[in-house]
């Protein structure tokens, strides 16, 4: 039997996909091993309160290109991710990116790929996906088969980056 891909292979292999199969569905069961994913993400106190709207429709896809600073990508992802915090309080962004994060991770177990989607019009995915206003989007992810990986990017020496017992 084929163990699954470990956790330190996932992380090491996960790229930002930039190209996908363009609009190949993902199946029922891939798309709930994914979300299981996110659902058992930690969140502050609990509190788990997210929400994420995930568009397949081809149609709805290709209006929030436009909506996503025209990255074409967008349109040919099988599946864009709206992440949204349900309540405003002080770690509702950080729980909303935790869970995405699962999903980026179990992705590349799958053999599948993603890409956080930052640049965007708030105002205008909101409208697309009919968001309430009592409901924050927070940030966006793109889903899908690879179609091309590119090389790793570069990444700063870790004496850059961690400071052992303060400052
Ligand atoms: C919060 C956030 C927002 C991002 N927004 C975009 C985006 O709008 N478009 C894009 O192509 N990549 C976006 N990225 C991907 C980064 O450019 C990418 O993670 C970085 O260059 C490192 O490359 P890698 O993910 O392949 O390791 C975003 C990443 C993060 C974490």
């Amino acid at each position: 039997m084929v163990q699954p891909m470990g956790i330190s292979d996932c992380i090491e292999r996960r790229r930002s996909i930039r190209k996908y199969i363009k609009n190949k569905k993902l199946t029922e069961s891939q798309i709930v091993s994914l979300l299981d994913a996110a659902r058992l993400a930690p969140s502050s106190s609990n509190r788990q309160d997210w929400e994420m709207v995930l568009v397949e429709e081809p149609a709805v896809k290709e209006e929030l290109i436009e909506a996503c600073d025209k990255q074409t990508f967008v349109g040919d992802c099988s599946m864009f991710i709206a992440g949204i915090s349900t309540a405003e309080h002080e770690w509702s962004e950080t729980d909303v990116a935790i869970a995405l994060e699962h999903i980026a991770l179990k992705a590349v177990q799958m053999d599948l790929g993603t890409c956080w989607i930052g640049a965007f019009d708030k105002d205008e995915i909101s409208r697309i996906l009919n968001i309430p206003k009592n409901k924050e989007l927070v940030i966006c992810m793109t889903l899908g088969f690879p179609e091309k990986t590119p090389s790793p990017t570069t990444r700063k020496d870790l004496t850059q980056l961690i400071i052992r017992n303060g400052y």
